[in-house]
C-alpha cells in the first residue's frame, strides 16, 4: 500500500507534459534556442513538438531533433523578411529610429505570414491534434496567440533569444524607463549611462514605438483574426498580456541593470556549448605560430564576409599588421584574400572552432560583433573582446563588454586603421582586461542557480496551474501610459491646488476690499 503510494506520488510529480514550441524563425540563432529548449524539455521526460514559421527560408536546421513532429510553414512567395535593412547591408549604419526602414519591413513579414497562417486550415488542425498541455511561443510574433486561442492552449508561455524587448516589457507594464533602460534592439549607441541628449532621443523613441509602432504590429495580425472570424475576435494584445511567463535569453552578469517583474525568468546560457578541449592540427600549427598569442576575428554567420565593403576588409588588414608579434585567426568566407596576402600574421579561415579557440590561453583577444552568443561564449571562457556591433542587440551587448570592464566597443562607423590599432593595443596591453575576464568566468560559473533547471521548473509549474499568470500580473499591465505615470494624480492635484490658490486668493481679495471700506469710512 505504502509502496503504491510513493509510486502514485512519483507519477504525479513527474506527470509527462506535451508541449509545442512555436517558432518563427528569423535567423539561426533564434532556432538554435528554441531547439535547445526543446532538447532540454524532452531531456526531462516531456513530448515536444516544433512549428517552424520559415520567415528566413535559408535557415534549414530545426534545431533539435528530438522533437516528437516537426512542421515547417513556408509563403509560396518570397519572404519579405528577407529583404530587411540588416539583413541585406549589415554593415550599413542602421539605426531603427522611428522612420527607418526596418518596421516597415517587419510589420510586412508579419501580416503576410500570418494571414497564410490563418487560410491555411491545416495548420490549425495540426496544432489541435497535439493536444497540448501548453505551448511556448517566440516574442517575436503575436500570430500564434490567435491560433492558440483557437485551439485552446494553455498556457502560454513565452520565449525570446534576446534580451527582454520592449515590446513585452511595455505590454506586460514592467519598468522601463527611458533615462537608464536603453531598447536593447536600438542600434544606436546607448547603453544604461546615458548623456541628455541620448536619453531625450530615447525617451522619444520609447514613446513612438509604445504609442504607434508596437501597436501596429500587432494591429496588422488582429485583422486577419477579425476579417476571418468576426469582430468580437480578441486582440493579440490582450492575449499576449496573458501568457504566463517569459523566458529571456539573457543573464543578471551579462546584462545592463534594470527591473523585472515576477513573469520574466532568465535562462541565458542555456545554448553554451561545451569545448572539446580539442583543437586540429590546423589550428594548433596557427596558434604557435607567432610567441605572444593569437586574435580571433569573426562576425559572425549572419554577416557574410561579402556583404563587407572591400575597404573595411582592408583597414582590417593593415591593423593586424601592426601586430607581427600576434597570429590573427580572420573567419573570412569570401573568395578574395588578395589583399592579405602580403601579411603573413593573418589566417584566413572559413570555419574556426569558436569555443576552443577561445578557450585556448594562447588566443588573448576576441574582435566580434558581439552577437549574444558570441557574448555568451567570450565571457564564459573568460577572454577580452573587442566589440564592433553590427546590428539589433549587438550594440547592446558592445555595452554589456564595457560595463563589465572585459573589453572595448568600436562603433562601425569610427573603423579606421588608427583607431583599430589603439583598441587592440589598449585590451592586448592593459592587463585590467584580462583580469576582469578571468573575473567574470568564474562568478559565471558559480552562479548559484542553473538556467536547464530554472526553465524545466518553471514550465512544468506554470503548465500544472494554469491561471499562475493572473496571479503575477502586475496592475500596470492593464493601464494606460497617463494613468500609469500617475496623470490622473497630477490632474488632481493641479486643479486641487488651483482650487486652493483661487480660494486663497478671494479670501484675501475680500479682505483687501474690507479694508478699503474702513480707510474710506475713516
Ligand atoms: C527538419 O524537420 C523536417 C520535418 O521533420 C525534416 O523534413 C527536415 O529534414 C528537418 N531538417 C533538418 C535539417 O534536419
Ligand atoms: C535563477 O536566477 C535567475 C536570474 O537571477 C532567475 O531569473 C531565476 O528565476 C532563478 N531561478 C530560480 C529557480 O530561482
Ligand atoms: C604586396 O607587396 C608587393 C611588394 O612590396 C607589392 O608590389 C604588392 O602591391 C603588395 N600587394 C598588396 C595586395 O598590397
Ligand atoms: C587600464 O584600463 C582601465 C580600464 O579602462 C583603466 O582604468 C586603467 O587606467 C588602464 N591602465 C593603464 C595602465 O592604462
Ligand atoms: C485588464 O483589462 C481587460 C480588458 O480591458 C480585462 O478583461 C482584464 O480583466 C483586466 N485585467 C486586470 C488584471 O484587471
Amino acid at each position: 500500500m505504502k509502496k503504491l503510494f510513493i509510486i502514485f506520488l512519483c507519477i504525479h510529480f513527474i506527470h509527462s507534459l506535451n508541449i509545442l514550441v512555436y517558432q518563427t524563425l528569423p535567423g539561426s540563432s533564434h532556432i538554435a534556442f528554441s531547439g535547445k529548449i526543446v532538447d532540454i524539455l524532452v531531456q526531462a521526460g516531456h513530448t515536444v513538438d516544433k512549428l517552424i514559421i520559415e520567415w528566413n527560408p535559408n535557415v534549414l536546421s530545426n534545431g533539435t531533433t528530438l522533437a516528437r513532429r516537426i512542421k515547417r510553414f513556408g509563403l509560396n512567395t518570397n519572404s519579405p523578411w528577407l529583404s530587411a535593412t540588416h539583413v541585406v547591408k549589415p554593415f550599413d549604419n542602421v539605426y531603427y529610429h522611428p522612420f527607418d526602414d526596418e518596421p516597415v519591413f517587419y510589420r510586412k513579414t508579419l501580416s503576410q505570414f500570418c494571414e497564410a497562417m490563418v487560410e491555411d486550415e491545416s495548420l490549425l488542425e495540426w496544432i489541435k491534434e497535439g493536444k497540448y498541455d501548453s505551448v511556448l511561443s517566440s516574442a517575436y510574433d503575436a500570430c500564434g496567440h490567435g491560433l492558440f486561442h483557437l485551439a485552446e492552449i494553455k498556457p502560454v508561455m513565452i520565449y525570446s533569444p534576446t534580451n527582454l524587448i520592449d515590446h513585452w516589457a511595455l505590454m506586460l507594464g514592467i519598468p522601463a524607463m527611458a533615462s537608464y533602460v536603453p531598447n536593447p534592439l536600438r542600434n544606436n549607441g546607448q547603453g544604461d549611462k546615458m548623456s541628455l541628449t541620448q536619453k531625450i532621443s530615447a525617451l522619444a523613441d520609447r514613446t513612438y514605438q509604445q504609442q504607434i509602432v508596437l501597436p501596429s504590429y500587432h494591429e496588422v495580425q488582429n485583422s486577419i483574426f477579425q476579417r476571418k472570424f468576426g469582430p468580437s475576435f480578441p486582440s493579440l494584445t490582450e492575449l499576449a498580456k496573458q501568457s504566463s511567463m517569459v523566458f529571456v535569453n539573457s543573464h543578471p552578469l551579462l546584462e545592463l541593470g534594470r527591473p523585472y517583474s515576477h513573469k520574466i525568468q532568465q535562462i541565458g546560457g542555456i545554448t553554451l556549448k561545451e569545448s572539446s578541449g580539442k583543437l586540429s592540427n590546423e589550428f594548433e600549427e596557427i596558434l604557435n605560430d607567432r610567441y605572444k598569442g593569437a586574435i580571433v576575428f569573426s562576425f559572425g554567420s549572419l554577416a557574410k564576409t561579402d556583404q563587407i565593403p572591400i575597404k573595411i576588409h582592408e583597414i582590417f588588414a593593415k591593423a593586424f599588421n601592426n601586430f607581427p608579434q600576434y597570429t590573427v585567426i580572420w573567419k573570412f568566407d569570401g573568395e578574395n584574400t588578395e589583399f592579405m596576402s602580403n601579411y603573413s600574421n593573418i589566417y584566413p579561415v572559413k570555419w574556426i572552432q569558436q569555443i576552443e579557440l577561445l578557450n585556448d590561453p594562447r588566443v588573448k583577444l576576441f574582435i566580434s560583433h558581439t552577437g549574444l552568443n558570441s557574448l555568451l561564449e567570450s565571457a564564459h571562457s573568460g577572454t577580452p573582446v573587442l566589440s564592433i556591433p553590427l546590428f539589433l542587440d549587438q550594440n547592446y551587448n558592445a555595452h554589456v563588454v564595457e560595463s563589465r570592464g572585459v573589453g572595448l566597443k568600436l562603433l562601425k562607423s569610427e573603423i579606421t586603421v588608427a583607431s583599430l590599432t589603439d583598441a587592440i593595443q589598449k585590451i592586448l596591453t592593459n592587463e585590467s582586461f584580462s583580469e576582469n575576464a578571468k573575473n567574470l568566468q568564474k562568478m559565471l560559473k558559480n552562479f548559484p542557480n542553473k538556467s536547464e533547471k530554472t526553465l524545466i521548473n518553471w514550465i512544468e509549474y506554470v503548465s500544472s496551474f494554469k491561471d499562475y499568470g493572473n496571479h503575477i500580473q502586475l496592475q500596470s499591465a492593464n493601464m494606460s501610459t497617463f494613468e500609469y505615470f500617475c496623470g490622473d494624480i497630477f490632474f488632481v492635484l493641479f486643479f486641487a491646488s488651483f482650487s486652493l490658490f483661487y480660494l486663497l486668493y478671494s479670501i484675501l481679495k475680500y479682505f483687501h476690499f474690507l479694508l478699503k471700506q474702513k480707510l474710506k469710512i475713516e
